[in-house]
């Protein structure tokens, strides 16, 4: 796995060149490129630049995932597709068919069976045993959660499904997300941390602390970048 650390003071500007590129690349490569999106705060302001950005992505040949989302409807104010919806997808023309919405309105194992087959039906006709995304966004929680794998939750523990229900007693709710295996299949992961009260945390992450799940994020064959905005 190589891994990369970007420090930046311009840390949206940044994160919408290390998106656009590897959008570049994959389309240039493969005619698609396949994006995870991550929810919380940090991403929304990247979202919204990459919506203006020029040259525009090539929003057709793009697929957007969500790396996790509540058991919420999808106009809910805590739903991660309505941020991504609100900031991103009402100001692109982005094919509906591009977009897999993870549907948080449904009971949460039938939800994460349903998002698991879409990804495994795309993954088959590119020949893939699990989804490969060409880029999957993280971002890193102050108990060092990452999508919406908690520290002590059975999801942790998954080795099989892609996609699953989590119960997370420290929210008492329950979440749906990716998995290792999806996330460790990815061709490249970047964290988005724009917080300097996070580098702490983001070092002890880096530095394999056990107890933080983002710490077992590892590309199986692929890359890990880290954009730390100062
Ligand atoms: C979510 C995210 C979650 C988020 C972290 C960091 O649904 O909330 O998937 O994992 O990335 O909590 O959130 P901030 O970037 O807002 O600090």
């Amino acid at each position: 796995m190589k891994e990369r650390v970007i420090n930046t003071n311009c840390f949206v500007e940044d994160a919408v060149i290390v998106i656009s590129d590897a959008a570049r690349r994959a389309i240039s490569d493969k005619g698609i490129f396949r994006l995870s999106l991550c929810g919380g705060g940090t991403p929304k302001p990247v979202y919204a630049a990459l919506a203006r950005a020029v040259p525009a992505l090539d929003w057709p040949r793009i697929q957007l995932t969500f790396g996790d989302e509540r058991t919420v409807p999808p106009d809910h104010e805590q739903s991660n597709y309505r941020m991504v919806k609100e900031s991103l997808l009402d100001h692109i023309e982005i094919p509906e068919g591009n977009v897999f919405r993870m549907k948080g309105e449904l009971e949460p194992t039938e939800a994460a069976a349903l998002y698991e087959r879409e990804l495994r039906q795309v993954a088959s006709r590119f020949g893939e045993e699990r989804y490969s995304h060409d880029l999957l966004l993280l971002g890193v929680g102050d108990d060092g959660h990452t999508a919406s794998l908690f520290p002590g939750t059975e999801a942790l523990e998954e080795t099989k499904h892609d996609v699953v229900a989590n119960r997370v007693p420290q929210l008492d709710t329950t979440r749906i997300t990716f998995t290792y295996p999806l996330i460790n299949a990815a061709r490249h992961v970047c964290f988005m941390v724009n917080s300097a009260s996070k580098l702490t945390l983001v070092n002890q992450v880096r530095s394999g602390r056990a107890d933080y799940p983002a710490a077992k994020v590892h590309p199986t064959s692929g890359e890990l970048t880290w954009l730390l905005g100062q």
